[in-house]
């Protein structure tokens, strides 16, 4: 027995990295997966983008654990294509349990005010206006479900400042104040809402691209000190983030709610 069967949980940005590994996950614990993503690049990001075929995958390895797995290319900046999505899952479904709203990009500027104003408006818009997107699209159905569990993820820069991210950090921090508003309003569907603040995980987005390099050539002092508390450890794997997720989508954190969850080795304490 899983600790989500019969459950339904929607992953955005599916197709790799930390959201392929929540979608692996929740199928796992017995959760049908409805996995999607933009398979598509970004104006300012550096990261190589996501590939319908890396979607595909993503479908290959929920189905491969006996789950059914729908899923979409698509940007969650498009709310119409959401609400189809929405709709789509409650026509294979009926419900909608668990909504990660893992999706987002990564890219820098030396300073704040020297950001290009496209790529402020690019970063808050996928990060910050998608997550809400995201939520305008799927929590009729999930309040229709009789309740559920919303887990966002922020980052740490959310808690630390990220020296050269400034909308990304912006939107991140964003992320936070969304999720508390929501927990307050949706606790009376017995839905909870919780983000989680990664530390450096390794996937595309730190590995690939050449954006952490950059940024520890402008930043080395502040990027280049390792400030995790614990021993041996560079970067964490997606599946410290994936346990984390699956925490807060099951019943064992049935009264958590309102909280932002550091998975970061303790990087934003000191
Ligand atoms: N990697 C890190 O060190 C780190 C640290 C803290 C937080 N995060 C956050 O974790 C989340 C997952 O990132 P990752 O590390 O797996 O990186 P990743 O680049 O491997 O994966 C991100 C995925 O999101 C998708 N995506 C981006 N914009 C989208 C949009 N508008 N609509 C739909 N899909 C979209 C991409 O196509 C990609 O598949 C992101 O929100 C990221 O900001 C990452």
């Amino acid at each position: 027995m899983g600790r989500l069967d019969s459950k339904v949980a929607v992953v955005s940005g599916a197709a790799r990295g930390q959201g392929r590994s929540h979608a692996m996950t929740l199928a796992r614990e017995g959760a049908s997966i409805v996995a999607f993503d933009a398979c598509s690049s970004f104006a300012y990001p550096m990261t190589p983008p996501a590939t319908a075929e890396d979607l595909a995958e993503t479908v290959r390895g929920v189905e491969g654990m006996d789950q059914r797995c729908l899923s979409e290319v698509l940007d969650a900046r498009n709310s119409a294509g959401l609400e189809q999505l929405a709709e789509r899952t409650r026509q294979e479904f009926g419900r909608l349990d668990i909504l990660v709203i893992n999706h987002g990009i990564w890219s820098i500027a030396r300073n704040t005010w020297e950001t290009p104003e496209e790529q402020w408006d690019e970063l808050v818009d996928v990060l910050l206006t998608g997550a809400y997107k995201v939520c305008k699209a799927f929590m009729p159905l999930m309040i229709e479900s009789g309740g559920g569990s919303v887990i966002m993820t922020s980052s740490s820069n959310a808690i630390q400042p990220g020296p050269s991210s400034g909308a990304y950090t912006a939107a991140k921090t964003g992320v936070v104040g969304l999720m508390r508003v929501m927990a307050v309003e949706a606790g009376e569907f017995n839905i909870r809402v919780n983000a989680i603040a990664p530390g450096g995980v390794n996937t595309k987005m730190l590995q690939e691209g050449g954006t952490m390099e950059q940024s520890l050539e402008w930043r080395p002092t502040f990027l280049g000190l390792n400030k995790n508390l614990l021993p041996n450890l560079q970067w964490l794997e997606p599946q410290a983030i994936s346990d984390a997720v699956l925490f807060l989508a099951s019943d064992e954190s049935k009264f958590v709610t309102g909280v932002l969850l550091p998975v970061d080795a303790g990087w934003t304490v000191g």
